[in-house]
């Protein structure tokens, strides 16, 4: 199990978690932090499928290439190689907690739970949404991936 890792996870992987992904990505190199990141969903519902055409056009904003992205559904293995493991809304959470084994080996907690303020709230999911949506999940997950790297820089 590697410290400096984390993991998102949303319900289909194809929206909010590879979103949350690419910005924490982009912000760890930013930063100079090496960090292993991945994404995977509660269900397998779009498994082996590329991300959401508005997820991709949402990154693309902000020159990140979304398109080799392919979902897949988390395993119980995830909580044994995964440092952390961020839930983007309490669903996610509940089902996570369902799955994990009984001692976890890291966290896994709300995403938001890591933004000063935003405490308990969820990355609204916009798979029935527009582009905007994507937009405020890109902030949502940009935000949080600001204070996940302030905060393993840290120690
Ligand atoms: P995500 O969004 O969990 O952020 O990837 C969704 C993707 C698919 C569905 C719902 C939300 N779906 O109902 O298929």
């Amino acid at each position: 199990m590697s410290q400096k890792s984390v993991l998102f996870v949303c319900l289909g992987n194809i929206c909010r978690s590879p979103l949350a992904e690419a910005a924490l990505r982009a912000e760890a190199v930013a930063q100079g932090l090496a960090l292993t990141i991945d994404s995977a969903g509660t269900s397998d519902l779009h498994a082996g499928q590329g991300a959401d055409p508005r997820a991709i056009a949402e990154a693309r904003r902000h020159g990140i290439d979304l398109t080799t992205h392919r979902a897949r559904q988390v395993t119980a293995d995830d909580f044994l190689h995964f440092g952390h493991v961020y839930a983007l809304d309490q669903q996610n959470l509940r089902d996570l907690r369902k799955l994990a084994p009984s001692r976890p080996t890291g966290g896994i907690d709300l995403l938001l739970d890591s933004v000063p303020g935003r405490t308990g709230q969820a990355v609204i999911d916009p798979w029935y949404g527009d582009a905007r949506d994507f937009a405020q999940t890109w902030d949502d997950v940009a935000l949080a991936a600001h204070h996940i790297v302030a905060d393993l820089l840290r120690g």
